[in-house]
């Protein structure tokens, strides 16, 4: 395959997670006896520039239909840190209010939002109608249109150009990376900054979060990568600063005509050499111990299941249904999974067929066990569900190494 950043074909795959179906599409009872579309989901390193990628590419109008479940405010954690990371970005830069303030992939407007206190003009740009009527609803002007050349061409015509563009877990979405970039650099006025925010390769590596890797995920990014990505289109790399949300996530912010030497950014390239993440050995290890999770998992739960316990899933987060459909872990094993979003509460999990109930069945009849499939929002699940450990629930982490907490 060709490499999506720097167009090399030198590309190595490493990890095969196997044919699943899409990560988002929950299904509701009536469309659970047809047959579910399944996607191989395969990974590859480029062996030139780094960049980690998957290598089936799902059309876009699949991976984000104008029905899409994920909603962001579902989490008081990303609230939080999404009005942080507005409050540093208008200290530390100061955007201009001459130019709009552009979100892609905006969501229902929660990262937005924070700049209106600032009295900035925002618009978010967000394909799925169901979300962006979410976000209109809260007061944040939000077209839904999928963001490209074209797309930017014509917001630039009706509101003029951004002083700031932000695109947080949004970058490693889109299928036409250049596209997005030719965007950006025509939307982006020549003194504004354009943020993105990722989940970290480092982070990734590390903490074994294999199961982050579903199809709306093409890349797995690193700083190295990206600064070769931003050259081409005459960018740098002005500042990166790690941030502990999604599993651990990278902020990147970079600016026309710079180059990226700054020292934050030399020292990124510097760990993620140390962490050998240039090297194809790496991954190779990685995809190992993939499958020693899945062996180890399987029997965590068997040996609970053996003694007699209930076990139901928390979260049905859709990196969930990677773990849940590459482990081979269904109905067998898990009673429900209980999600706080209105959108998935009613519905089933892709592939393996869960019940998604709200916050009252877990209550009303708590499991032994609660598989912590939203295991990046661990610290507010477990303050949330102190009760259930009082009683004497028990959750337990699946990576990186299965355990009960
Ligand atoms: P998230 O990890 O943000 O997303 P992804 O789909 O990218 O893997 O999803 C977290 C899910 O967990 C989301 O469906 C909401 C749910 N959730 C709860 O059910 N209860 C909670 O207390 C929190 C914080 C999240």
């Amino acid at each position: 395959m060709i490499c999506h950043g720097c167009k090399s074909q030198n590309t190595h795959m490493f990890l095969s997670l196997g044919s699943t179906p899409l990560a988002n599409a929950f299904l509701r009872e009536e469309q659970l006896a047809t047959t579910e579309p399944s996607y191989p989901l395969d990974v590859y390193y480029c062996n030139d520039c780094g960049l980690v990628q998957i290598g089936y590419l799902v059309p876009p109008e699949l991976l984000f239909p104008e029905n899409y479940p994920y909603v962001t405010s579902m989490s008081q954690t990303m609230k939080a840190h999404f009005a942080d990371l507005v409050d540093s970005i208008v200290s530390e830069h100061s955007p201009s209010k001459d130019g709009i303030i552009v979100d892609i992939g905006s969501n229902d407007g929660t990262l937005l939002s924070n700049f209106l206190k600032y009295d900035y003009k925002v618009l978010g740009i967000e394909p799925a109608t169901n979300i962006a009527r979410l976000a209109i609803e809260n007061g944040v002007d939000t077209v839904s249109v999928f963001f490209g050349e074209e797309s930017a061409k014509k917001v630039r015509e009706e509101k003029g150009q951004a002083s700031l563009i932000l695109g947080t877990n949004v970058f490693a979405h889109v299928g036409d990376l250049d596209s997005v970039l030719r965007g950006v650099t025509h939307l982006l006025s020549d003194d504004g900054m354009f943020v993105i925010e990722f989940p970290y390769l480092v982070d990734m590596a590390e903490k074994m979060e294999f199961d982050t890797i579903y199809h709306e995920h093409l890349r797995y990014f690193a700083v190295r990568p990206l600064v070769v990505l931003f050259e081409r289109f005459g960018m740098g790399i002005v500042n990166v600063k790690r941030t502990s949300v999604h599993g651990g996530s990278m902020v990147v912010y970079t600016k026309k005509g710079s180059d990226s030497s700054a020292p934050s950014v030399v020292q990124a390239i510097e760990l993620e050499k140390k962490a050998k993440l240039d090297s194809l050995k790496t991954y190779e290890s990685f995809s190992k111990s993939v499958a020693t999770v899945k062996t180890q998992l399987r029997e965590l739960l068997q040996q609970l299941k053996d003694k007699g316990a209930t076990i139901a899933g928390y979260g049905a987060p859709a990196k969930g249904n990677t773990l849940l459909n590459y482990c081979e872990i269904g109905t067998e094993t898990i009673d429900y999974i209980v999600d706080s979003t209105p959108f998935k509460q009613g519905c089933y999990t892709p592939g393996t067929h869960i019940p998604v109930v709200d916050e009252s069945r877990f209550h009303s009849t708590p499991p032994d066990y609660a598989l912590l499939l939203a295991w990046n929002f661990e610290e507010e699940i477990l303050r949330k569900e102190d009760q259930f450990q009082q009683n004497g629930g028990k959750f337990i982490r699946p990576i990186p190494k299965p355990e009960i907490i």
